[in-house]
């Protein structure tokens, strides 16, 4: 049975540590949960999920694997205590977007280092997590790690960890587009006189199968959209409005920025 640190048990910590708990890859006696407060303490104490501490202490060196899951902001104030706690055989496993490995390795004074790149589907198991790895890791390390992450939906290894700028613009912040995408479709519905609920439901259940439909069908995108675009028809009065504003080019440009955010964070800017 793995011994598993968290520390930073937020939203993502809290997702790793019911996740690992689910899959039985910890067990509750072998999970430590580390906070930065008494208060936040007692918060974790009274969810039962494994042991709590308050601060890094001594129980750290229990662990083989410590889940980094701080903001990237909070991570130059834990990085000294981290560093005296850490002993060779720690598998370090980063959550923090745009922190490097480079960044990681100098930091903690650590070889042992993975960096992924998570989303927020991660909390009900359909998440994707692409990640890279020093040259430090070697196969058994990256196995289990790969297991862990397993636990929150799918997982890519990057030989080039700079692509995790592009990971973090397509699939870390690819929720939020997917959410303004339907918003817009259901305000646009009420717009037009549906009730809100009604709205709702059409654009939800309309994503949920056209996910499926894309998914299950061996016809490409553009053969699935030319399927609901006749001639003179409704889409296409649509893709024609789409086209004038340019949305596939905002869309594009949109995704763009955020890779170059991510780069720009990435070296501390
Ligand atoms: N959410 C996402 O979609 C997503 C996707 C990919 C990656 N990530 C990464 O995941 C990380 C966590 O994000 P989140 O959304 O889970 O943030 P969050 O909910 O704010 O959780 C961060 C937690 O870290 C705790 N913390 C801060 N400093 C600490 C310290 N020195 N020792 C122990 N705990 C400490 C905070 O404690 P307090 O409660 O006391 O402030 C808080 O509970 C971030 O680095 C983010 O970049 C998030």
């Amino acid at each position: 049975m793995l011994n598993i640190a968290i520390i930073g048990c937020g939203n993502m910590g809290l997702t790793y540590a019911r996740s690992f708990l689910q899959y039985n890859l910890v067990s509750h006696d072998h999970l430590l949960l580390v906070a930065r407060s008494e208060a936040h303490g007692q918060h974790l104490k009274a969810l039962n999920l494994g042991k709590v501490a308050s601060r890094i202490d001594d129980r750290l060196s229990e662990s083989g694997v410590v889940v980094l899951a701080v903001k990237p902001q909070d991570f130059a104030a834990l990085a000294p205590a981290l560093q005296e706690a850490l002993k060779p055989h720690h598998v370090v496993l980063s959550v923090m977007a745009g922190i490097t490995l480079a960044t990681l390795q100098e930091a903690l004074g650590h070889e042992v280092v993975i960096r992924a790149m998570p989303n927020t589907p991660s909390q009900l198991g359909m998440g994707v997590t692409a990640f890279a790895t020093t040259e430090a890791v070697n196969i058994h390390q990256i196995r289990m790690i790969d297991n862990l992450l397993n636990t929150t939906g799918r997982t890519l290894q990057l030989e080039d960890e700079h692509l995790l700028d592009a990971v973090t613009a397509l699939s870390g912040s690819g929720p939020a587009y997917f959410f303004l995408f339907v918003k817009t479709l259901i305000e646009t519905g009420r717009q037009m006189g549906l009730e809100d609920s009604v709205a709702a439901m059409l654009v939800k259940q309309t994503m949920l199968g056209s996910f499926h439909l894309m998914n299950q069908s061996p016809r490409a995108l553009d053969d699935l959209i030319a399927a609901v675009t006749s001639k003179g028809g409704t889409t296409e009065a649509a893709f024609k409005v789409f086209k004038a504003g340019h949305l596939p080019e905002t869309l594009h440009n949109g995704v763009i920025a955020a890779r170059d955010r991510a780069a720009e964070l990435s070296k501390g800017k």
